[in-house]
């Protein structure tokens, strides 16, 4: 049972109590595990005297505090006089604490000993479940958050192709049907509104498509990160007026797992994004390499940089951006760094490690 692994009697603990109290009381004092065997004691060359108490104690299954008397001492062979107590938690013996000398002098060192042990024991054991449950729960919620957005990337693909295949092949009809039209209208006013329609649906047309890529590019499944990314940087280029210097060390073939280029895909999303509505930059660098064991990306700017610590640990709801790019790339076991200060503009470094075999090639490179 889980429970029960946590009931643990520790020897160095248990030695160091033995230490304290024959100190305190010069005699022996033993404390053996529930097999029986001695896991502390004081007096090492008197072990087994002391010990068989305990050891009968345990063989018998009857667990109860007992005397060994004087008078036992001298009757049965390899027994010294002396108090007994059962280490019991949760109705579970863990072993037995024996001290040697008279019983009415011993005894309660010894009950006060056992007592002291369960406690501690049951404390531990307390916190060593609570970490547990703790630990049981931030994987519960990386599975939930890691499901999220697994099917949050689904359904954006799902829409994205829609909009590109379904929308955007009726509107392209529409538009060749209204041009046609047009060409057949002898009245020039209502041809003008034929052509005024077809402007209106091709610039619906245009948004689908933005739409579309913006949701989730097809390029990034068909071709990979580099192609979507460098794709996106020129866009929004032109979009925002912020020039961009792309380094992507001769990667323009190289394919990662799905869930690292669609990581560090929204990450570029994300922070360009950012940089476009807080930074007031000009430029923008964005490099992506790939050493044998880790890809490396990272995005700066020439903007009015923050106090990233000034950000609050838990999200605030209308902060997610940032929250949702740590989060992403812990399910990766990576690392997302950010390095900014006031007026010195911003680089967001992400670092995420290639574990798995396709990952890795198999002759190595220079790192
Ligand atoms: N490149 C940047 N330059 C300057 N400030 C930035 C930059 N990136 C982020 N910030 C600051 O960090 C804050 C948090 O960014 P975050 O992306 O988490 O939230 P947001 O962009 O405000 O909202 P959203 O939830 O829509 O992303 C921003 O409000 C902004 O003040
Ligand atoms: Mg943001």
């Amino acid at each position: 049972m889980k429970n029960e692994q946590h009931l643990i009697l520790d020897s160095k603990f248990a030695q160091s109590l033995t230490n304290i109290i024959a100190a305190e009381l010069s005699q022996n004092i033993i404390i053996c595990d529930h097999h029986g065997v001695i896991i502390a004691a004081f007096d090492k060359k008197r072990i087994s005297q002391a010990h068989e108490g305990a050891a009968n104690m345990l063989k018998s299954g009857i667990i109860r505090e007992f005397s060994i008397s004087a008078e036992d001492e001298k009757v049965l062979k390899n027994v010294r006089r002396g108090y007994d107590v059962p280490i019991v938690v949760d109705g579970r013996c863990l072993g037995v604490i024996g001290v040697t000398g008279d019983a009415d002098k011993v005894a309660l060192y010894a009950r006060l000993a056992a007592r002291f042990v369960e406690a501690t024991v049951e404390s531990n054991s307390r916190q060593q479940r609570l970490v547990e449950a703790l630990k049981d729960k931030e994987e519960l919620q990386s599975i939930l958050l890691n499901k999220m957005i697994e099917v949050q990337e689904e359904e954006r693909k799902k829409i994205s192709r829609e909009l590109h295949d379904e929308i955007s092949q009726s509107l392209t009809s529409v538009i060749v049907g209204l041009r046609m039209l047009s060409e057949q209208v002898g009245d020039s006013r209502e041809r003008k509104l034929i052509l005024e329609m077809r402007d209106l649906v091709s610039k619906t047309l245009d948004n689908a498509h933005r739409l579309a890529v913006e949701l989730r590019p097809a390029l990034l499944d068909d071709l990979g990160l580099v192609a979507a990314a460098q794709r996106y940087i020129e866009n929004y280029s032109q979009k925002y007026g912020i020039t961009a210097d792309i380094n992507f060390s001769n990667l323009s073939r190289e394919r990662f797992r799905p869930e690292i280029e669609i990581t560090l895909y929204r990450i570029l999303q994300e922070t360009l994004t950012n940089i476009a509505k807080h930074a007031r930059a000009t430029n923008v660098k964005v490099t992506l390499n790939k050493t044998r064991r880790k890809v490396n990306f990272s995005i700066t700017d020439n903007g009015v940089g923050f106090m990233p610590e000034a950000l609050r640990a838990s999200p605030a709801s209308n902060n997610l951006g940032i929250y949702g790019m740590r989060e992403r790339v812990a399910l990766l076991a990576g690392t997302f760094t950010i390095q900014s200060a006031g007026g010195a503009g911003t680089t967001i470094t992400v670092v995420i490690p290639l574990k798995d075999k396709r990952d890795i090639p198999s002759t190595p490179k220079a790192q």
